[in-house]
């Protein structure tokens, strides 16, 4: 996969498509926000000079965090809060999506194609990112935000875990059913 596009937005500031935002919103607190802000994406935005990741976290949080090693530190961050909105690479086989996604989130939606992030001018990169993208809602309104947006993709709701399968994972139960031994059963 190409992936010289995800090497050049750890180092810049790529930012989220207007209409991403426009469809998602209003949000409370974009805690990662550009210090030169093409459009606002939320109504109160901590950036690099605040370090969000050590400011409190109020209201339905919109986060597209710096990539890189960092990123996972922002996932747990809004994990904890249990409110918000997330974009990122859709990269189901990392640690931060088993830890962050699989078992936390109430929700993701795959857009559909690649998003054409923006410079701090809000031009579109002339080629499209290196990887498809995601979001990641958690909590029951970020939810229901991202079932009923206008974006191209496949929302899909992630349920608790069934009991059965708690158990088993805790070693508890064994999930496949039992055969019967006896004749004629
Ligand atoms: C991928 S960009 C997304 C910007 C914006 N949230 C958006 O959705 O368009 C990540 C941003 O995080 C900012 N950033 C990096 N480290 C940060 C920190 N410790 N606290 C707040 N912002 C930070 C970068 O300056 C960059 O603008």
């Amino acid at each position: 996969m190409n992936t010289a596009f995800e090497r050049t937005v750890s180092k810049d500031e790529w930012l989220t498509p207007k209409h991403i935002i426009d469809a998602l919103a209003p949000f409370d607190l974009d805690p990662c926000a550009s210090k030169v802000q093409p459009w606002r994406t939320a109504e109160k935005t901590f950036t690099i000079d605040d370090n969000g990741l050590i400011q409190p976290w109020k209201g339905f949080v919109w986060m597209n965090p710096p990539y890189g090693t960092q990123t996972q530190k922002w996932f747990r961050r809004l994990t904890e809060h249990g409110n918000g909105i997330a974009l990122t690479f859709a990269r189901t086989e990392t640690r931060m999506f088993f830890e962050s996604v699989w078992s936390k989130a109430s929700a993701i939606f795959f857009i559909k194609s690649r998003l054409r992030f923006c410079d701090t001018a809000g031009n579109a990169a002339s080629n499209s990112a290196g990887a498809p993208s995601f979001l990641i809602a958690y909590g029951d309104e970020p939810k229901i935000r991202l079932a009923g947006s206008s974006i191209e993709g496949k929302f899909l709701e992630l349920c608790p875990p069934p009991i059965l399968f708690r158990e088993r994972e805790s070693g508890y139960l064994d999930f496949a059913p039992r055969r019967s031994t006896r004749r004629g059963d």
